[in-house]
């Protein structure tokens, strides 16, 4: 059914366009932008805009860029054309999403994507909104198109496809397609299923129907990097020693004369942003280490000796166990544990910030993912499954400035960063430990027992992970002790001890995980050693549920 059509904004494209090469083309974009648009000399970070309608693939896009080198940011598809040229943009690439252009309110790109004379890449979704807004026709396909294609590449000679074979698989995922292209445009290539499986207008303009961001598009990396360095001109100078030149000159500006405190956890995040401030204003940061009582054996003085030692960093420690502990006595809710110490924590905190005069900034390691989930309108209705404390998340009643260096970075750019400051490679490949610790490992109530006993059982579980070389591989490894208490033999004698849990898994984000197919020899070694060297446990098991429907911590 043809359900489309009217083009709502028809812009001129190729025909006012005079230059011929791709080059050319980014090198007159950039021209304008500087004169025309800021009035000022565009910073020198080449920067791809990618305009988000809402795909899951968004930051898939962005990885895959910045792989290249070349720096990104995903912004929502109605932000403005002032905030774009304020970011240097060298080209524009229009993601995927789940409407369909001809739908009441469906969000379609600004005029300025077409009348800027950027180079411009549609995927999927943007490459329909490209042809419906352009003049061409776009309708809803017979059927989804979901899964492998091969793709057959009719304009071999075209810049995107430098590098590439005839025909390579690629990724499919839509319902609607364009049937008609837009006036000037040409078909690059074809699918079985999808005559114009890739479109352009033979200057700067280019849509895709696959999605060349995922692994399912083993060449897709290669299309995406034509892009930005023959159609949009980059140079790829975007590597971690840029990023720590310029944090640390942002940092400087930022700060001039005032002080910054910093809520260290012992986690890679907020290591690097205290080591990027450290590095701009050096005396005038001041960390501050809590330790919770909920951290693993041998945890706190590992992270203290390697900022005060190694990093030479001012450090402010403070040993609240007893305090967390006392506060934690006879809790056995998850979300109370969690909040309770998320309180604690601030409270705390604010204590020992008070005491060092007037602070003006507190620095934090908030990530990129962190960043563009905050801002996405899609998860705001999201159920909450739990409170995620993060040392980060503080302090709502302090006036603080924020300095988040880390916030444009993925985690793995943010571990090249804290190699190249020279962070040590134990806490650069760290796996993600939650907020409230060990105690919401220790399923019902923690105590300083109960807490021993997991830290017994975790260290078996760490040492055995590292000896087969699985540490970095797997997102997690830990043990949970649970309050279930079974019958055992030991030796002569009846035991009735308590079970503990091995969970291991494989992640890429932790917003979805599978538990890892570790060999049975290694699972036996765990579970022998925690039933000899754990006093009070007697029995393990093998968590084999993955996320969704569990999670990856227990509570
Ligand atoms: P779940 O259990 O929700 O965990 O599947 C997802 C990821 O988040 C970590 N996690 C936390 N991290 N503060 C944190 O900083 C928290 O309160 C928290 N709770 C869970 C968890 O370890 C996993 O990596």
């Amino acid at each position: 059914m043809v359900k489309k059509k009217t083009a709502s904004l028809r812009v001129a494209t190729s025909d006012d366009i005079e230059v011929s090469t791709y080059l050319e083309l980014a090198k007159e974009s950039r021209g304008e932008q500087a004169v025309l648009e800021s009035g000022e000399p565009p910073g020198k970070r080449e920067t791809i805009i990618i305009i988000d309608f809402g795909s899951q693939y968004s930051m898939l896009i962005a990885r895959r860029v910045r792989e290249c080198h070349v720096y990104c940011e995903i912004v929502p598809h109605n932000t403005p054309w002032e905030k774009i040229a304020s970011l240097n943009p060298r080209g524009i690439i229009l993601s995927g999403g789940p409407h369909s252009v001809y739908e009441q309110g469906a969000p379609l790109p600004l005029p300025y994507v077409y009348e800027k004379h950027l180079p411009v890449l549609g995927v999927c979704y943007g490459m329909q909104a490209i042809a419906y807004q352009l003049g061409g026709e776009v309708v809803s396909g017979a059927k989804r198109e979901y899964g492998h294609a091969v793709l057959h590449i009719n304009a071999l000679e075209n810049p995107l496809f430098a590098g590439l074979p005839s025909s390579l698989p690629v990724w499919m995922s839509h319902g609607d397609e364009v049937t008609t292209m837009p006036p000037a445009f040409g078909a690059l290539a074809y699918t079985e299923n999808s005559p114009l499986a890739v479109i352009g207008n033979g200057k700067n303009i280019f849509g895709l129907q696959f999605h060349p961001e995922v692994s399912h598009t083993p060449q897709g990396k290669t299309i995406l990097q034509n892009f930005v360095y023959r159609a949009c001109g980059c140079k790829g100078e975007w590597t971690p020693e840029s990023v720590i030149s310029e944090s640390v000159n942002k940092i400087r500006g930022q700060v001039g004369e005032g002080r910054v405190v910093c809520a260290l956890s012992g986690g890679v995040d907020s290591a690097v942003a205290a080591t990027l401030v450290d590095r701009a204003i050096g005396n005038k940061l001041t960390c501050i280490f809590i330790n919770n009582g909920l951290l693993r054996r041998e945890e706190p003085e590992r992270v203290l000796d390697t900022f005060k030692r190694n990093l030479k960093m001012d450090i402010v420690y403070v040993d609240a166990t007893d305090s967390f502990l006392k506060r934690l006595r006879g809790v056995t809710d998850p979300e109370a544990k969690r909040r309770l110490i998320g309180n604690e924590f601030i409270r705390i905190f604010e204590k020992e910030a008070a005491k060092m005069g007037k602070v003006d900034f507190l620095a934090q390691g908030t990530l990129y993912p962190d960043v563009i989930e905050s801002t996405s309108t899609e998860t705001s209705a999201a159920v909450k499954i739990k409170s995620h404390h993060n040392v980060g998340g503080l302090p709502s009643k302090m006036k603080f400035i924020l300095i988040e260096p880390l916030r444009y970075l993925f985690k793995d750019e943010v571990r090249e960063v804290g190699l190249m400051l020279g962070l040590p490679e134990e806490m650069i490949w760290r796996q993600p430990f939650p907020g409230p610790g060990l105690a919401i490992r220790v399923i019902g109530e923690v105590t300083r027992e109960r807490l021993e006993t997991l830290r017994a059982a975790d260290w078996v579980v760490m040492n055995e992970i590292k000896k087969a070389k699985l540490y970095r591989e797997l997102w997690q490894s830990f043990a949970v002790l649970t309050d279930v208490r079974s019958v055992g033999v030991m030796g002569d004698f009846r035991t009735y001890g308590y079970l503990v849990a091995f969970r291991a898994i494989t992640s890429d984000d932790a917003m979805t995980a599978d538990w890892a197919r570790l060999p049975h020899d290694l699972l036996a070694r765990v579970s022998d050693r925690i039933i000899n060297e754990v006093p009070g446990v007697n029995r393990v098991v093998y968590d084999i549920t993955s996320k969704p429907p569990s999670t990856i911590e227990w509570e």
